[in-house]
């Protein structure tokens, strides 16, 4: 049997409460009772509103947050707490992108010395170090000229091109995108979105892609999961995900598209405001706000079903 690249299961994350009346050993749950497979090769996206947890999910991956319950698993090896060895290995073979790309390069770098920075600490020498970087800022689109400024000398899109450069210099096998286009203007938007669909079928690796873009989870992604207040609500390739998405906030997602050819449906328009993780609604999470709920919605959480081949829905619904 092939393991997933990646598995994921029952995994939570937790973060103190903080307020006026803070008393010691409260916590939130900003993410609970995930479980989610990446395949080797594929582009698994992640998408749900903001302060869904998306970021948090990624971080706690990498071992930037421990993780509080559940476990992970490697290529088929276990991975039962933070920072133990496997976790160290997936860590090494990963690398991230982030949303800002200016916050995330050193002022204090130039682009070329930002992009050879990972070769650096894993000990590779100058000479060669410097050909990567070359290599990668061509692929990238960076002309020479520009790998000698400095991150505030060049555009958004320009720096988010040495985070993409930086973050293939090691080969990494899984690559983090966390909102890799939301900072950038449209016309770069559509630029840098063609580099990654480029460089994703040149270097082949695993991509676990968060976006807010359907359209571009339509053209580049594999598998998609919709993220809700912490919890994975719906899980589904990407060709079944847009032809019979089955969960109540997926079809409101998707209906919330302008672009053509995403939802034929009406526009579900979801009132109210998400809950906070600090105090979750009873019952499903998105009962008070589901246009479709039960009475049963209020008081019982829904598991998680299989719909159909790799389509898992978490709704009474179903
Ligand atoms: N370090 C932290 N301490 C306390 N709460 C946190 C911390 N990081 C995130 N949170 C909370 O956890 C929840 C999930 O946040 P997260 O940043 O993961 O959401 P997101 O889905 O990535 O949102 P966005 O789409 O806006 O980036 C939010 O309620 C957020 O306020
Ligand atoms: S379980 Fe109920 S409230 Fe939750 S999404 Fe399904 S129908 Fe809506
Ligand atoms: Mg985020």
């Amino acid at each position: 049997m092939t393991h997933p690249f990646l598995s994921i299961r029952d995994f939570g994350v937790r973060f103190p409460v903080r307020s006026e009346s803070f008393r010691r050993g409260r916590y939130f749950y900003a993410v609970r009772h995930i479980s989610l497979d990446v395949r080797k090769k594929e582009t698994f996206c992640l998408v749900g509103e903001s302060g869904s947890g998306k970021t948090t999910l990624v971080w706690a991956i990498l071992g930037l947050h421990p993780f509080a319950e559940g476990e992970m698993a490697f290529c088929g090896r276990s991975i039962k707490r933070s920072n133990d060895p496997v976790h160290q290995a997936l860590i090494s073979n990963a690398q991230m992108v982030f949303q800002d790309p200016v916050a995330a390069v050193s002022p204090f770098l130039t682009l070329g010395q930002s992009i050879e920075e990972p070769l650096r600490a894993r000990g590779v020498g100058k000479k060669e170090r410097a050909a990567i970087a070359q290599r990668l800022a061509a692929e990238t689109g960076l002309s020479h000229e520009l790998l000698g400024r400095r991150p505030c000398e060049v555009s958004d899109g320009q720096n988010q091109r040495v985070c993409i450069a930086r973050a293939l210099s090691t080969k990494p096998a899984i690559l983090f995108l966390d909102e890799p286009l939301t900072a950038l203007d449209a016309i770069v938007q559509r630029e840098v979105a063609e580099l990654l669909y480029r460089m994703k079928k040149d270097y082949n690796a695993t991509f676990f892609l968060v976006t807010h873009d359907l359209g571009f989870v339509k053209r580049c992604g594999t598998t998609v999961a919709v993220m809700y207040l912490g919890r994975i609500v719906e899980r589904a390739a990407k060709e079944t995900f847009f032809s019979n998405p089955c969960h109540p906030f997926s079809q409101a997602l998707l209906s919330s598209v302008l672009k053509p050819g995403i939802w034929k449906g009406e526009r579900i328009v979801l009132k109210g405001e998400s809950p906070s993780p600090q105090n979750p609604p009873s019952g499903c999470v998105f009962h008070t706000r589901c246009p479709r709920r039960l009475p049963v919605c209020e008081k019982t959480a829904p598991e998680e079903r299989l719909v159909g081949a790799e389509h898992a829905v978490c709704c009474h619904l179903f």
